[in-house]
């Protein structure tokens, strides 16, 4: 019964993530992506619903499915339609989590047939697509914040500084450093990074990770914040 329902931690919140890869087209066939699977995005999704959250996903490209009646699934390909879905969206959540690999640049120009083999050499320009984790930092006012971090050198200064200019309550970095971890497999190692401390975990299932995510959360909005 209903009074069951509100006992649930995230009960009456709403919970915004991005997953996956962005593809940006080249021409009719070809894009630039990315190896993201969408994975950690998806059991952070499940994790939400199960706390009583309504969630609403937007992801890239992926074969993973998921239904629930109280998540909002929004597919996307490129990173203008997660960027525009999430803007949308942004001002009614209470929680908002990145965790896409969105491609920082798209192709200048979009061929509208497809290219043919002509030189030796080929060129494609690049423009910067937008930063929305950026952007909801710029926006951010009752919403808790959270972003990743892939290093692959000064790990957890980069994390820091990324942490600092999106505006954000914490930084998952994801560690490269143990096989297994990162992009693609089944497990993350992650360390949790706020403005003054950082929390290391071991390396774990992502369904795991996706708790220990939550948990964090759940320690922050659940001591004032929100
Ligand atoms: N992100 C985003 N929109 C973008 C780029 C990144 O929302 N256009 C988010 C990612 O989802 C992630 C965080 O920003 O949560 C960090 O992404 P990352 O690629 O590590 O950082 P960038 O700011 O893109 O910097 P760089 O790639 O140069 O390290
Ligand atoms: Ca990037």
């Amino acid at each position: 019964s209903r009074h069951l329902f509100k006992k649930m931690p995230l009960y009456g919140k709403k919970v915004l993530i991005t997953a996956g890869p962005t593809y940006e087209a080249i021409d009719p066939v070809r894009y630039i992506g990315n190896h993201s699977s969408g994975k950690m995005g998806y059991e952070m999704t499940k994790t939400a619903l199960n706390l009583g959250a309504k969630v609403i996903l937007i992801s890239g490209p992926t074969h993973l499915k998921l239904s629930h009646p109280n998540l909002e699934l929004v597919k996307v390909n490129t990173a203008q339609e997660m960027f525009d879905h999430a803007m949308q969206q942004f001002e009614s959540v209470n929680i908002a989590i990145a965790s896409a690999a969105v491609s920082d640049y798209r192709p200048k120009t979009y061929q509208n047939q497809k290219v043919k083999k002509t030189e030796d050499t080929f060129r494609i320009d690049l423009v910067k697509n937008p930063d929305i984790l950026k952007t909801f930092g710029q926006n951010k006012t009752h919403q808790f914040l959270v972003g990743f971090a892939l290093e692959t050198n000064n790990e957890v200064e980069n994390a820091k500084q990324k942490l600092a200019k999106k505006n954000l309550d914490f930084i998952v970095l994801n560690s490269l450093q143990d096989k297994g971890a990162g992009f693609k497999n089944d497990t993350n190692k992650i360390s949790i990074i706020t403005k003054d401390n950082i929390k290391r975990f071991d390396i774990k299932p992502k369904p795991e990770v996706a708790q220990d995510i939550f948990n964090e959360i759940l320690s922050f909005i659940s001591d004032g914040k929100d």
